[in-house]
């Protein structure tokens, strides 16, 4: 066998080889690891193959598969276990990094509720354990379902596994709700993941890199044998379903938990102002050592529960709770190249190619430079020694430069003029209005015309949470799109008749790589796809600022795609239409005049039309469609006194109300308080149900 060759030395075509290779050969090594527990290689054999599959893919980032082993966390790939659709979602919670942001939490939580500053907001404040969130379902004092967090929605049915931690109860006596599902966090001490890895390195198994990923293998051990000898502990400290309230604050609740025999946090306090929250960061931040499992940050929650119940969620995460982070950690290495990647939007993002380096207890080989104005500021050079951290799962950062020990004639780094694309289009800062500045991201003024715009869009239009074709991911896209099989999304669901039809050259099912069976696969996944959700459909289209939340604001809003695009198409000229986009809480003026655009585009239009000749598009689901205001066009106008005017329109959005600004023919209900003015004269004129605010709350009976 000939030596390996040197990473720089490789040609893309044996890059892509190699990465298959590696890629293979690490999730055997995977399997035997995490899920049948027998390695058949050196923790360091394997640490270098990873290393090998990171260079290449830092050297040929347009290879590196979504699925790729360097993009997964020691994890077990999912499909184990079976899935479990929460009753109420797990959701996750924000971050707060420095001292201001925890003062804006709380100035929020004050404004939401309406409460002036003498009014008086208790918080709880609690470690924030580094572990796996886990869901415990209680019916009639009995554990019956025991699962992961998964994506919020939808997790793994991990019952057995969770029933070996001494910590969790199999059944509840006393006064249980009939049914009560306890949240919380599992994870292993410092004590046993010292003695996990003592077990490891003497039968010859490879560590774990830290109590974190060692919690998760084993949590996800098929055989429970395996989790029970991990001693895994479980700190509860939130809740799900429950058929009967806990008690009247966050923090009773918590000691209701404990005295049903769950082992709670006992660091948990309950404060008051802003500054005892910071007090008690700092305390813990202080012992953080001393304590005997990993923790990340400090939480803090809105302490009464009625409160909580207010002020609800935005996106994924609770508006009366936030997480305020450790300072990440940070580490020492050599910037050895710029490279520059073109993203869906034309946005030119300049990555830091490192000398792999470990930090936190992963090795790190990419940071982000975010733009050439952040690599201007911090005189950032190819050459550099440069001090990186890195913060939970966030991608990593070039901090500061160490200038001492950059090298003579380093040149400074200088922006690409062109679109480093075959087309070698111009590239440009666009000015924003809005801000009144320059953009800082320089873009590829080429839009779809620029390939790797087109094959980036093509990319996210077939990602899981687009239309999520199995056997189509990036590399597949990569192909297809080179050889100009796919060029836009319905030649997607044109291939297997092209394929059938002898006019694809040779067939698919005679290539490299394809057999029978993996066509036939990838072309069932594709018409399983013919039939898409609203939601879906719009983050596919990958419209500017509409993302995966954004999708599912407008597809609740307007729940047929014939409504939204009609709202859509009218939004760049229309006042009324753009108010309407305006009035989903969520939708901001960004995202508004992006989706005018989009659908101000003929080629734009042309191209979603060719889509909607493929594809059957469904309706999303309205919320809560059975509600009396469902479908309605609300405007608040006035001071209203028992709620916020944020609180009444998240509200009556929840119940799947369109609120909007102002007074028009299709306003369907004004609420007017005391001091309503041109809204209330407009809205009489035009014949507009009014009410007032006790009115309102009658008829969505709050
Ligand atoms: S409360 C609705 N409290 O942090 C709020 N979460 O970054 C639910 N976590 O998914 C979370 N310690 O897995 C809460 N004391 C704590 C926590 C905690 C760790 C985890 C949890 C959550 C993640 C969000």
């Amino acid at each position: 066998m000939s030596a390996l060759k040197d990473v720089g030395d490789l040609t893309t075509d044996e890059a892509e080889a190699e990465i298959a290779r590696l890629s293979a050969e690490i999730r055997k090594h995977d399997r035997a690891y995490y899920q049948e527990d027998a390695p058949r290689i050196s923790d360091a054999a394997y640490d270098a193959l990873r290393q090998r599959l990171e260079a290449i893919e830092a050297r040929f980032p347009l290879l590196v598969r979504p699925d790729s082993p360097t993009r997964q966390v020691g994890a077990a790939p999912s499909g184990k276990f079976g899935e479990v659709r929460h009753a109420r979602p797990m959701l996750s919670l924000g971050n707060a990094f420095n001292d201001d942001d925890v003062t804006d939490f709380a100035a929020r939580v004050r404004r939401f509720l309406g409460l002036t500053e003498t009014d008086e907001v208790r918080f709880t404040a609690e470690p924030k354990i580094d572990g796996l969130s886990a869901s415990l379902r209680y019916e009639k004092g009995e554990l019956v379902l025991g699962a992961t967090r998964g994506d919020g929605e939808t997790g793994e049915n991990i019952t057995a596994n969770l029933k070996t931690l001494k910590d969790i109860p199999h059944r509840l006596d006393g006064d249980v709700p009939d049914v009560l599902e306890v949240r919380g966090e599992v994870y292993m001490s410092h004590a046993e993941f010292a003695a996990l890895n003592e077990r490891q390195r003497e039968t010859g198994k490879p560590e774990y890199k830290n109590p974190r990923n060692a919690a998760a293998g084993s949590l996800r051990q098929i055989d429970p044998a395996i989790t029970a000898s991990r001693s895994l502990k479980f700190f509860a400290y939130a809740w799900g379903e429950v058929s009967a309230p806990l008690a009247d604050t966050q923090f009773d609740a918590v000691q209701r938990l404990r005295q049903l025999g769950f082992t709670v946090n006992p660091e948990m306090i309950v404060t008051g102002e802003v500054a005892e929250l910071l007090a008690a960061y700092r305390d813990i931040e202080q012992r953080r050592a001393t304590l005997d499992y990993d923790i990340d940050g400090v939480v803090y929650k809105v302490d009464r529960l009625d409160y909580q119940e207010r002020l609800g969620q935005v996106a994924r995460a609770p508006r009366w709770a936030i997480a305020h982070k450790f300072p990440a950690e940070r580490a020492t290495t050599l910037l050895n190249n710029i490279e520059i990647q073109v993203g869906r939007t034309g946005a030119l993002t300049p990555v830091a190619k490192l000398e792999p380096v470990t930090v936190g207890g992963v090795v790190v080989s990419n940071a982000t430079l975010h733009n050439e104005d952040e690599i201007a500021r911090k005189d950032i050079r190819i050459g550099d020694t440069v001090v990186i951290q890195r913060a939970g799962d966030v991608i990593p950062q070039i901090v500061e430069v160490i200038l001492d020990l950059r090298p003579e004639g380093a040149p400074v780094f200088e922006p690409l003029e062109t679109c480093p694309c075959p087309l070698q289009t111009p590239t440009a800062r666009e000015f924003n209005e809005r801000t009144g500045k320059m953009d800082a991201v320089r873009r590829c003024t080429g839009e779809l015309a620029c390939p790797f715009q087109k094959k980036e869009h093509l990319k996210h239009f077939s990602s899981r949470k687009a239309f999520d074709i199995e056997g189509l991911g990036e590399k597949q896209i990569e192909a297809f799109f080179e050889e100009g099989l796919i060029r836009e999304p319905a030649d997607i669901f044109t291939l297997a008749k092209r394929n059938e039809s002898g006019e694809v050259q040779p067939p698919l099912q005679e290539r490299d790589g394809w057999g029978e069976t993996s066509v036939r696969n990838l072309f069932n996944a594709i018409e399983d796809r013919r039939s898409i959700g609203l939601a879906r459909l719009l983050n596919a289209l990958g419209i500017r600022h509409v993302g995966e939340g954004t999708a599912r604001l407008l597809a609740r809003a307007y729940t047929s795609w014939e409504a939204f695009k009609t709202a859509a198409m009218a939004a760049s000229e229309d006042g009324e239409a753009r108010e309407g986009l305006l009035g989903i809480d969520g939708v901001g003026e960004t995202a508004t005049d992006a989706i005018g655009r989009y659908f101000s585009e003929p080629h734009n239009l042309e191209l979603v039309q060719r889509l909607e000749d493929q594809i059957t598009i469904e309706d999303a689901e309205a919320v809560a469609a059975d509600s009396p205001v469902a479908g309605k066009t609300v405007v608040f106008t006035g001071t209203l006194e028992r709620v916020t005017r944020d609180e009444a329109k998240a509200k009556a959005q929840s119940l799947g109300a369109k609120v909007s600004g102002s007074v028009s023919a299709k306003t369907d209900i004004l609420v007017a308080g005391p001091g309503a003015g041109s809204k209330l004269k407009k809205a009489t004129e035009l014949g507009v149900q009014t009410l007032t605010e006790d009115e309102w709350f009658d008829l969505i009976g709050g």
